[in-house]
């Protein structure tokens, strides 16, 4: 279970202060730098961005330092992402905690990371094993660390063929805890869960990427709760013996009796 390590330079740990988010202004626009500059000065949620976990379509994940030495991961939604607008679109509307939807998709995407924020917040107080969230500004969302010395912790897809039997068994379990947790609880559904967005710290699982999850009132609640339950079937069912009503357990009693309003 070796954390991964992407771009991550350990001179940068030596770069003067003022050059600590150069890459970063060359990489976003003049809003994002005001954010990210916000993040640091204003709100203090780290000092230093160090370097790029990830470069995905939509966001990009850096490692950064925080005041006191800690590590904290942040995300860049991108502004210019086109195709994005219409995809999350569909998981905003119904959801009663944002009412309206902005027009102007510098907004959406703001509001996008405000949800994600919301939802890692939620999931949290329910006892769902997911990334502590420190601030949200704009497209920017500072959050827990998952690794050490700027090393991420590996995602279940990269680091199942390493454990044993009985530690893919915890995983397991550990996974059917927070989609409890999380669905009866925090009243929300994932609606991208798989093993490409659980990561694996500390011998636990934890639960990343949950910008898309909606509360259990939204309209397409249920078949994304089914298209999770699904997914983590067909990987486990490789791995373990368990049966399909294993993973999804009471979690549609939840969905169905959940009051409305409820996880909010
Ligand atoms: N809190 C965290 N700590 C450490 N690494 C993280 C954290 N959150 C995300 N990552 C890393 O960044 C990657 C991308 O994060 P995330 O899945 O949230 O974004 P995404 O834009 O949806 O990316 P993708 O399309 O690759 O799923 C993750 O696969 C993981 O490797
Ligand atoms: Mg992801």
């Amino acid at each position: 279970m070796s954390p991964h390590r992407f771009n991550i330079d350990r001179e940068k740990g030596k770069v003067k202060d003022e050059d600590v988010i150069k890459t970063v202004e060359e990489v976003f626009d003049a809003f994002t730098n005001y954010h990210v500059y916000r993040l640091r000065n204003s709100v203090r949620a780290f000092k230093q961005l160090r370097g790029a976990i990830s470069a995905g379509k939509e966001a990009r994940v850096y490692w950064a330092k925080g005041w006191d030495g800690e590590d904290v991961a942040v995300k860049i939604y991108l502004t210019s992402a086109a195709e994005f607008r219409k995809s999350i679109k569909e998981y905003i509307l119904g959801d009663p905690r944002f009412p309206s939807l902005p027009s102007k998709f510098r907004s959406l995407i703001y509001l996008w990371a405000k949800k994600e924020f919301k939802n890692l917040q939620q999931m949290r107080a329910a006892g769902v094993m997911v990334p502590e969230p420190k601030a949200v500004s704009g497209n920017v969302l500072v959050m827990e660390f998952l690794g050490e010395g700027g090393l991420r912790a590996p995602l279940l897809s990269e680091s199942y063929r390493e454990l044993t039997e009985e530690e893919v068994a915890m995983i397991y379990n550990d996974v059917k805890k927070s989609l409890e947790a999380m669905v009866c609880g925090a009243g929300l559904v994932h609606g991208d869960l798989s093993e490409f967005n659980i990561m694996i710290w500390k011998g636990r699982a934890w639960i990343i990427d949950v910008a898309q999850a909606v509360p259990l009132e939204h309209p397409k609640a249920a078949e994304l709760l089914n298209r999770d339950v699904d997914n983590l079937y067909r990987f486990f069912s490789q791995l373990l013996d368990i049966s399909p009503e294993d993973l999804r357990g009471h979690l549609l009693q939840c969905l169905e009796e959940k009051p409305r309003g409820a996880g909010q």
